[in-house]
């Protein structure tokens, strides 16, 4: 329980990374200029310092008119208590302490959910990012851009006293960025900035969906940005605490651009537009085709073995067909709806379910065929394809749009 709200934690926003187009819940009157979210992870030894410094060279330009918000992946040093502590001096500090989710970019856009400001920053907690480009960085905004960054690539840029190794692997990390997808990180001459600030408007309302670190990358993949301005800094080196840096992030940062190109790309935004399920579809596909293999074989076992009449044959070998696709349709095509309905009577009533509606797609097979056939003279087989065709669209659009799922309202509930 909370009894002073102003040593209160800040609630973690939940459901998706989409930034508020106006800030929530409060006033016209409390809205700020800037919102400037500080990352953490087992900092503790930094965060009095940094808040500390920031603090003063933001009172001189916006006194009253910001605020630091700090967010801690509940770091095992208690880099969140620590904070804490600091806000009956700090007053425009803001902490907040995120249990259940974890990494760099998400604590960002977590952190500018809860912000207040029209202008959303970041920096990192560990002083590698020296305060004073901060001033410059709003002068650009005021000046007009949409997202100012401080890069190391530009006039008064650099990195401290990196290795040839690590200066190689942040490079190479940005050639290869610059192969996937060129429309975002060709925009900008450090797109592996973590310090940088972008107007809330060029955000807001749109669904974020970041993997690891790179923050900005999603910024500018997703965000409506046009005017972009960048300052130079020197990457200092940490007096304190450690980089959390390992392969992980690597891997991350390769799966990131990869999910930026597929859902940023002109294919991306066409199937956005359209809104069709291509994934389910092709694994929907996929079930049926194997359906057909499982048809044939059966129907052959029966003819041989059992030796069973042609019609009888036909129409058991197709039911197993239909059982086998549903149970890969159930685990895997659906899988992620069927999961949460697993008991035995639900099984067994989406199996019925399927049955009805594959009894319908043959009854549309045996229409379609008859038209293309008969009526049009077209090719028996090219026409039974066709058929095939369609009938498995129809299957797969009931199948979707009733939701895979059984209305089960069970007496106990
Ligand atoms: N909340 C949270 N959760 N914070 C994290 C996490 C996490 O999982 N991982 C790291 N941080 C915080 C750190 O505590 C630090 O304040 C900041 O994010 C940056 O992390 P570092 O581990 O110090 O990163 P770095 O210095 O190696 O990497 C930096 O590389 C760029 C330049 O190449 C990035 O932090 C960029 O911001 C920087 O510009
Ligand atoms: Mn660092």
């Amino acid at each position: 329980m909370n009894i002073n709200p102003f040593n209160s934690l800040l609630t973690v926003p939940t459901g998706t990374l989409k930034i508020p187009e106006v800030t929530q819940n409060i006033d016209e009157n409390d809205a700020i200029f800037l919102s400037l979210v500080i990352p953490t992870y087992k900092e503790r030894d930094n965060i009095e310092k940094i808040v500390s410094i920031l603090s003063t060279l933001l009172d001189e330009v916006m006194l009253n008119n910001y605020e630091l918000i700090i967010v801690d992946d509940d770091s095992p040093d208690l880099t969140w208590q620590v904070a804490q502590s600091l806000v009956p001096d700090y007053p425009q500090l803001r902490v907040m302490r995120r249990v259940e989710e974890r990494g760099l970019s998400s604590a960002v856009i977590r952190g500018w959910q809860a912000a207040r400001g029209q202008i959303l920053g970041v920096i990192d907690g560990d002083l590698q990012h020296p305060p004073e480009v901060l001033t410059q960085l709003v002068d650009q905004i005021k000046a007009g851009a949409d997202l100012a960054l401080a890069s190391r690539h530009v006039d008064g840029g650099g990195v401290s006293s990196w290795s040839v190794v690590r200066r190689f692997l942040s490079r190479g990390a940005q050639v290869l960025g610059l192969i996937i997808l060129p429309g975002v990180l060709g925009r900008v001459t450090d797109p592996m900035s973590g310090y940088f600030m972008v107007r809330r408007s060029a955000i807001a309302d749109v669904t974020m969906n970041p993997v690891g670190y790179k923050i900005l990358l999603e910024v500018i993949g997703r965000g409506n940005i046009r005017e972009i301005a960048e300052v130079g800094y020197v990457f200092c080196e940490r007096n304190e605490g450690e980089s959390k840096v390992t392969w992980k992030q690597y891997i991350e940062y390769i799966q990131h651009l990869i999910r930026l190109r597929v859902s940023t790309g002109r294919l991306g935004k066409i199937r956005q537009k359209i809104n069709f399920p291509i994934g389910r579809f092709l694994r929907f596909g996929a079930v049926g085709f194997s359906g057909v293999f499982v048809d044939l074989a059966i129907f052959h076992l029966l003819r041989t073995v059992i030796t069973l009449g042609l019609t009888r044959s036909t129409i058991l070998s197709a039911e197993v067909a239909i059982l086998n696709n549903f149970l890969w349709n159930d685990v895997w095509t659906f899988g992620d709806i069927s999961r949460k309905q697993q008991g035995k009577r639900q099984r067994l009533k989406r199996f019925l379910k399927f049955n009805v509606v594959c009894l319908a797609g043959i009854i549309i097979q045996a229409l379609v065929i008859n038209l293309l056939y008969n009526s049009l003279g077209m090719n028996q087989y090219l026409a039974k394809l066709m058929a095939i065709a369609v009938a498995t669209i129809w299957n797969f659009w009931v199948n979707l749009k009733l939701n895979w799922r059984v209305t089960d309202v069970s007496k106990s509930e």
